[in-house]
């Protein structure tokens, strides 16, 4: 199906931009960094997508829904779910698309049947979840509504060492263990603050090049265990037994 540009509802005057900014690098005023990040996130989930097309698929934190709208011709429904009003309110203005509602909740208690979903994405969601309480019921949730087979795909800021307020990758991995949910990927997709960033923010990378440039730089960072020159984001992958 060919997705006409949303023109008449952008926010700004550049709808991808800002949609990306409210979203990921708020000071990227650019636009190229986040555009970067953007790729690399989606390239990042196909490597490791198996869909049907039949799929119902819950978008865990979908902010202004940058990726529900990505999956909208990928599965057969979503429910992109946030605690953000706001965001939530432009996620329904950019995404438009039938098979996709939006639902209000700060995922303590999510209004769902147990067992409803085949696929659920979280990307840079629980990562916002700083209290471990909260965060432990927000992942039994997530398990609790996942299908038994259901698969969670998540894409996290974790931890450079133990003095980081960010969690662990094993962190990560004992919390949804402890839901039922078994671990099937878990490797380093991008460097806080690498070289690859670095050079895209300032500009010398031709946008041209942008999608050759994410492509080589996950796949130089998904061979690396223990990358600790800064925090890093995490590609996690989680099946409900
Ligand atoms: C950095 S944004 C990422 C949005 C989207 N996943 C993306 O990658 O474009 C993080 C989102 O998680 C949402 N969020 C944080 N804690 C949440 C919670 N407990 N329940 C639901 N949404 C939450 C925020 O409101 C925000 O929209």
């Amino acid at each position: 199906m060919h997705r006409e540009p949303l023109k008449s509802n952008l926010p700004g005057k550049n709808f991808e931009k800002e949609q990306l900014r409210a979203v990921l690098d708020s000071a990227d005023i650019h636009g190229v960094k986040n555009k970067y990040i953007d790729l690399l996130h989606k390239m990042a989930i196909s490597k490791n997508l198996k869909l049907t097309g039949k799929e119902l698929m819950l978008d865990f934190g979908c902010g202004n829904g940058r990726l529900a709208l990505w999956f909208t011709e990928k599965v057969e429904s979503i429910v992109g779910l946030d605690v953000n009003y706001e965001l939530l309110k432009q996620a329904k203005m950019f995404c438009q698309e039938k098979n996709i509602k939006f639902l209000q909740s700060d995922g303590i208690g999510i209004p769902l049947l147990s067992n409803s979903f085949d696929f659920i994405l979280s990307v840079a969601a629980l990562q916002a979840i700083s209290d471990a309480i909260i965060f432990e019921k927000n992942v039994g949730e997530l398990a609790r509504v996942c299908k038994p087979n259901g698969t969670i795909f998540a894409i996290e800021q974790v931890a450079k060492n133990v003095d980081d307020r960010r969690r662990t990758p094993e962190e990560y991995t004992q919390t949804f263990q402890q839901h039922g949910l078994s671990p099937v990927v878990n490797y380093p997709i991008r460097y806080g603050r690498s070289f690859f960033i670095k050079a895209v923010s300032l500009g010398i990378i031709p946008q041209f090049l942008l999608k050759n440039f994410a492509w080589f730089e996950l796949n130089c960072t998904m061979f690396k265990k223990t990358p600790k020159i800064s925090y890093h984001e995490q590609m996690m992958i989680f099946v409900k037994q």
